[in-house]
């Protein structure tokens, strides 16, 4: 189980087969050693790293990525010249040299600890400032954007990132809230302004997960980072590396099938129907969900999505 200071990993096993290319054999003992370089781009508290390290050889590399200060803080404490860690949004795996890696693992969303500290502010369960961002050290936190965002872009953001029916009226009531009596800067104050404006919730679900949802992938651009990201590794995985993918909600695993299915077909010009199609990139080699004893387990992994494609020879 999970406290304020750990995070369960989600699909822990099945994700590091997928990515070492042990075709989700998922507790294989003679699984043999990996010798390639393996980029963990969501850090977190390192559960698919260490787990990715154990099954290395002495030449293999782990480049973990995480843009949260804290997550970056807690890698100092992997003690293996074979692992380094990169304080930068996972869209800068760009950087990494073209036909370099062997396998990229994306584990989307939020960990634990930044849900479960009440300071970061990313939960209506705690009261705390509202900040939300996942980088405390560069940008805008979702308290100074609402102090100036037009009623449109608010709609706009809760109603694409939260598929919230009620975006119009809590946007509204977020600005008529601001010119009455200044802007709203906690997390107790968003979720009692949703739950007066919602009239109707869905069952089990605090009325605010919607709007919480959205200020998040907002403020932290999160289908932007994950978009970059996704075309980048078309340069920096070399010929039969892996792409593994695991995501919470579905704004995130429509992106991550779209562009799978998109780089797994030939593609033809439409303007030169005559001249050879480029070849595919990407061979998708299968989509896995947590096991109902996970989901038992650690009632996070319930939305988790997997998905697993290689990169071609093309
Ligand atoms: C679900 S957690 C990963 C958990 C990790 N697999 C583990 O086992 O501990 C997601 C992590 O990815 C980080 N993250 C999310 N989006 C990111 C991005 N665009 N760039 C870098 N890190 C990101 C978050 O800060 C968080 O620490």
């Amino acid at each position: 189980m999970e406290n304020s200071l750990t995070h369960s990993t989600v699909l822990l096993n099945e994700a590091v087969d997928a990515l070492l290319g042990n075709d989700f054999d998922a507790q294989s003992p003679e699984s043999p050693q990996a010798d390639g370089t393996y980029v963990d781009a969501t850090f977190g508290r390192g559960g698919h790293s260490r787990l990715i390290l154990s099954r290395l050889s002495p030449v293999g590399r782990v480049i973990a990525f995480d843009r949260d200060p804290d997550a970056v803080a807690a890698a100092h404490a992997i003690d293996d010249d074979r692992f380094s860690i990169q304080h930068a949004a996972f869209s800068q795996i760009q950087t990494l040299p073209g036909n370099s890696v062997d396998g990229l693992l994306m584990d989307l969303g939020v960990s634990s600890p930044q849900i479960d500290t009440p300071v970061r502010g990313f939960s209506f369960r705690f009261e705390g400032p509202l900040d939300m961002r996942m980088d405390t050290t560069r940008g805008e936190s979702v308290a100074q954007w609402l102090a100036t965002a037009e009623t449109n872009q608010i709609t706009e953001v809760i109603r694409d990132y939260g598929e919230e029916r009620f975006a119009g009226a809590i946007a509204k009531a977020i600005v008529a809230r601001r010119q009455e009596r200044g802007p709203i800067s906690t997390t107790s104050e968003l979720a009692q302004l949703v739950a007066d404006t919602v009239k109707t919730r869905e069952p089990g679900q605090n009325p605010a997960t919607r709007t919480f949802q959205a200020f998040r992938i907002f403020i932290n651009a999160e289908l932007e980072e994950l978009q970059l990201a996704l075309a980048a590794c078309l340069d920096v995985l070399k010929p039969g590396g892996r792409l593994v993918v695991i995501s919470f909600h579905s704004l995130e695993d429509r992106i991550v099938k779209q562009f799978i299915a998109q780089h797994a077909r030939d593609a033809y010009d439409r303007r030169d129907p005559f001249a050879a199609p480029k070849a595919m990139k990407l061979k998708a080699l299968g989509r896995i969900k947590p096991s109902e004893a996970e989901v038992k387990g650690n009632a996070r992994s319930r939305s988790a999505i997997m998905r697993v494609a290689v990169r071609t020879q093309a």
